[in-house]
C-alpha cells in the first residue's frame, strides 16, 4: 500500500493506493470511532458493497447502506434527499461516518451529504472509477447539480480519508475508463511534463490495466492534484487550473443534458478546444497542440464537439460560468507543457474562431 498526504493542517487526509478491498486493515482503522452509512449506486452495490460492509459488521458497529440509482442525472437534490431520509430513519448520529463507495457522482453527493448533515459529519471516499481515483475524491469539491448549471450547489468538505484500490477498474467500463483518463491528460497538460511523457510511453500499458502502471497513473495524478489542493483548497487562484477543458465541457454536458455525453468525454474534446485556443493566441506551437490532441484521441476520447453544438450553445452556457465569475470570463490556457493558467487576457473574437471552428453553426 502506497500512501501520500494532502497538507491542509487539521484538515490533512491521507490517500492509500493498493489493495484496499482485500486489506481493510486501515479502513477498519479509520471508521473504528464511527456509525457507519456506505452510500453507493445500483451498479456498484452488487459488485463491492458487501466487501465492504461485512467485515465492517462482524466488527458488531451500527452500519447500513443507501443505494442510489445510478447515473448523472441523479447528481440532484431529490436524489440527495434519499440520504438525508436513510441518516434520519435509522437515527444516525454526529458520530456517523459516509463511505461514497463510487465514481464521482457518489462521490460529489455523499460529500455534501456530509458536509450538510447536522451541520457537518465525517466522510471517506472509496473511488471505484478511475476519474474519481485521479480526480474527485481528491480535494474535497462536492456538491450537485442544478437544470441550470453542473455542480452549482456544493461545499467543500475533505474527506477523513480516501482509499484506492486500482484492482476495481477491472470492471469498469471501456468508455468510463477512457473518460476518466481525460482527467488523467488535464493534470499532464496543466502540472506535470514528465507525467505526460510517462502517459505518452507507456499508454498501451494503462489501457490493458497492468496494475503497475495503473498504480503509477493514479499516485502520478493524486499527487499533482493534492500539491495544487494544499496552496488554494478553496479555488481563490491557482486551483481553477485543474478546470482545463472544463468550460466548453460543463457547456456540452449542460446543452446536451446530464448523462448523455459522460463528463470526462466533454472534458476531452473540451481540452482540444482549450488547446486549440492557446495555440491560436501563440502561447504554444502547433507540435505541443498536436501532442495533446493526440494523446486525447489515442485514448478514445471524442476530439469533436456533438454535432447538436452550435458558437450560440456554447456562448449560452460560457455567459452562465461568466456571470458566476462576477462577469469575467477567465478560461485555462497553456503555455507550456506542464505550465496550465487562468487568464482573462485574451481578445474575445479569438474565443469564437476556436468555436467556430469546432462547430457547424
Ligand atoms: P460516475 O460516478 O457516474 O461513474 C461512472 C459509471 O461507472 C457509473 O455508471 C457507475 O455506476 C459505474 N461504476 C463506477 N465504478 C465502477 C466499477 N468499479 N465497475 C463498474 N462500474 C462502475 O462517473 P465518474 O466519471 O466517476 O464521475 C463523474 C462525476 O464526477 C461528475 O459528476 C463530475 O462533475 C464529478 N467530478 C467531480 C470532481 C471533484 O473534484 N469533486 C472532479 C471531477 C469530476
Ligand atoms: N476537478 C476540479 C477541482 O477539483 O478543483
Amino acid at each position: 500500500m502506497k500512501s501520500y498526504q494532502v497538507d491542509l493542517g487539521d484538515r490533512s487526509y491521507p490517500i492509500h493506493i493498493g489493495p484496499c478491498l482485500s486489506d481493510q486493515s486501515l479502513l477498519q482503522a479509520t471508521l473504528s470511532q464511527h456509525e457507519i452509512l456506505i452510500v453507493t449506486n445500483d451498479t456498484i452495490a452488487p459488485l463491492y458493497l458487501e466487501r465492504i460492509m461485512a467485515p465492517l459488521r462482524a466488527s458488531g458497529k451500527k452500519i447500513a447502506a443507501v443505494i442510489l440509482p445510478d447515473g448523472e442525472q441523479y447528481k440532484d437534490l431529490a436524489t440527495l434527499n434519499r440520504i438525508f431520509d436513510e441518516l434520519l430513519a435509522q437515527n444516525f448520529s454526529r458520530k456517523v461516518v459516509l463511505v461514497a463507495l463510487g465514481g464521482g457522482v457518489v462521490g460529489d453527493m455523499t460529500g455534501f451529504a456530509a458536509a450538510s448533515y447536522q451541520r457537518g459529519v465525517d466522510f471517506v471516499q472509496i473511488p471505484t472509477t478511475l476519474l474519481a481515483q485521479v480526480d474527485s475524491s481528491v480535494g474535497g469539491k462536492t456538491g450537485v447539480n442544478h437544470a441550470l448549471g453542473k455542480n452549482m450547489i456544493g461545499a467543500f468538505k475533505q474527506p477523513l480519508a480516501v482509499f484506492i484500490d486500482p484492482s476495481t477498474l477491472l470492471t469498469l467500463p471501456k468508455n468510463e475508463f477512457a473518460a476518466g483518463f481525460a482527467e488523467v491528460i488535464k493534470h499532464g497538460v496543466i502540472q506535470g511534463a514528465d507525467y505526460f511523457a510517462m502517459l505518452e510511453t507507456r499508454l498501451t500499458q494503462i489501457f490493458a490495466l497492468d496494475m503497475a502502471a495503473l498504480t503509477d497513473v493514479i499516485s502520478g495524478s493524486c499527487a499533482i492534484k493534492a500539491h495544487v489542493v494544499a496552496q488554494d483548497e478553496t479555488e481563490q487562484g491557482l486551483r481553477a487550473i485543474l478546470n482545463f477543458g472544463h468550460t466548453f465541457g460543463h457547456a456540452i454536458e449542460t446543452t446536451m443534458g446530464y448523462g448523455r455525453w459522460l463528463h470526462g468525454e466533454a472534458v476531452g474534446v473540451g481540452m482540444v478546444m482549450a488547446t486549440d485556443m492557446s495555440r491560436r493566441l501563440g502561447l504554444i506551437e502547433p507540435q505541443l497542440a498536436q501532442r495533446i490532441v493526440d494523446l486525447v484521441e489515442q485514448a478514445g476520447l471524442p476530439i469533436r464537439v456533438p454535432e447538436q453544438m452550435t458558437v450560440a450553445s456554447f456562448m449560452t452556457a460560457i455567459d452562465r460560468d461568466k456571470k458566476v465569475d462576477a462577469g469575467t470570463l477567465r478560461l485555462v490556457l497553456v503555455r507550456a507543457l506542464g505550465d496550465g493558467f487562468l487568464t482573462a487576457d485574451f481578445d474575445p473574437a479569438l474565443l469564437k474562431d476556436t468555436l467556430a471552428s469546432f462547430c457547424r453553426g
